[in-house]
């Protein structure tokens, strides 16, 4: 090799180095290093039963945690990342799905509204969203993917969000078959939130995991009414209401399988935890509080007309 075929070898060599080492850095990562021991660990603390209250502890005394991590594994392990399917984790969402507490499924469509849901279910407290069910719970802000060379596993990059078709891919197949579970198992009066502002509007056909496989699923033995929240965050104007296009497409839909629905704009329950963090804003000056005295001020202000009258004699003598 000549001295300036070495060169190019040794710059091409270092260029590719240094693109590695950047894209390590800066492309999405790879599978967690410790999902096998978050998996089993967060398993094991949802069969105690402390994590969402509301569902059967005798159900979750059936769950194995070898099994259901097992049967998690092979639905993506030695596969092309992009190349899962919601059908790989048919067995694992049969095994780890558990009753879902009756009266209070809470769905939710679009990120923007994601954490007002969280608040609102208060850790499964008043409400469950599919991350306080059993498989939801384990697998809820994990990484994982595989690859077809050993170790069928890979830990350096995992595809970012929508880089594989829409449902498709270890992270999003599995959470389109949690999603028919959600949907299909729902019971009682359950509640959709949506945020308002949702650029493309509050309600969505497309790509959208709550009309694609939990809206199409739901069962009307089961659901005797879906409460439709529209959530308008603290400081924004209302975008679209309860009498907008695209809630009137979600209504029809509803109507469509035969399950009731009632509509609630800035439902005041939301409301009021969304002003826990701005309680000085005027969306938060609620009129009622002005009169939530308490007994003996109530009784203070009464007299206050009196007490005036008093000073004014006792001025005028
Ligand atoms: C749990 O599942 C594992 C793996 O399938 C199995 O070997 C084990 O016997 C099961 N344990 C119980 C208590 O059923
Ligand atoms: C996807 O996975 C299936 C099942 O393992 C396999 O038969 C198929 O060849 C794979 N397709 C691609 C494009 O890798
Ligand atoms: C709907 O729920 C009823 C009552 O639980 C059940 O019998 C029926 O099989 C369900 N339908 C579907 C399509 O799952």
């Amino acid at each position: 090799m000549t001295k300036a075929g070495v060169v190019f070898v040794v710059l091409i060599v270092a260029i590719t180095v240094k693109f590695r080492v950047s894209a390590e850095f800066t492309g999405p990562p790879g599978t967690d290093r410790d999902l096998e021991a978050i998996f089993k660990g967060r398993c094991a603390e949802y069969r105690t039963g402390r994590v969402n209250p509301h569902v059967q502890a005798a159900e979750l005394k059936t769950k194995n945690c070898t099994l259901l991590w097992e049967l998690f594994y092979n639905a993506f392990v030695y596969r092309d990342a992009c190349n899962v399917t919601m059908e790989d984790y048919k067995e694992f969402v049969e095994e780890a799905a558990v009753e879902i507490p009756a009266n209070r499924a809470v769905y939710w469509d679009g990120w923007d509204v994601y954490p007002v849901a969280r608040s609102y279910a208060n850790e499964a407290r008043r409400a469950s969203t599919l991350e306080f069910m059993m498989m939801g719970y384990m697998i809820n802000g994990l990484v994982f993917c595989g690859q077809t060379e050993d170790p069928g596993i890979n830990y350096e990059v995992c595809p970012g969000t929508d880089e594989c078709d829409f449902a498709k891919g270890s992270v999003d197949a599995f959470w389109a078959a949690a999603s028919i579970y959600f949907g299909s198992n729902g019971n009682g009066n359950v509640k959709f939130m949506v945020n308002s502002n949702r650029p493309g509007g509050a309600f969505q056909l497309e790509n959208s995991y709550f009309a694609e496989f939990e809206l199409k699923n739901m069962n009307s033995s089961k659901v005797s009414r879906v409460d439709i929240y529209i959530v308008t965050l603290i400081g924004e104007e209302p975008g679209d209401n309860c009498d907008s296009q695209s809630i009137k497409t979600l209504k029809s839909k509803l109507t469509e399988r035969g399950i009731n629905y009632r509509c609630v704009d800035q439902p005041d329950e939301v409301l009021h935890i969304l002003c826990a963090d701005n309680p000085t804003t005027d969306a938060c000056a609620f009129s009622s509080s002005a009169v939530r005295l308490h007994p003996s001020n109530k009784i203070q202000l009464a007299a206050l007309p009196f007490i005036y009258a008093a000073m004014f004699k006792s001025f005028q003598v």
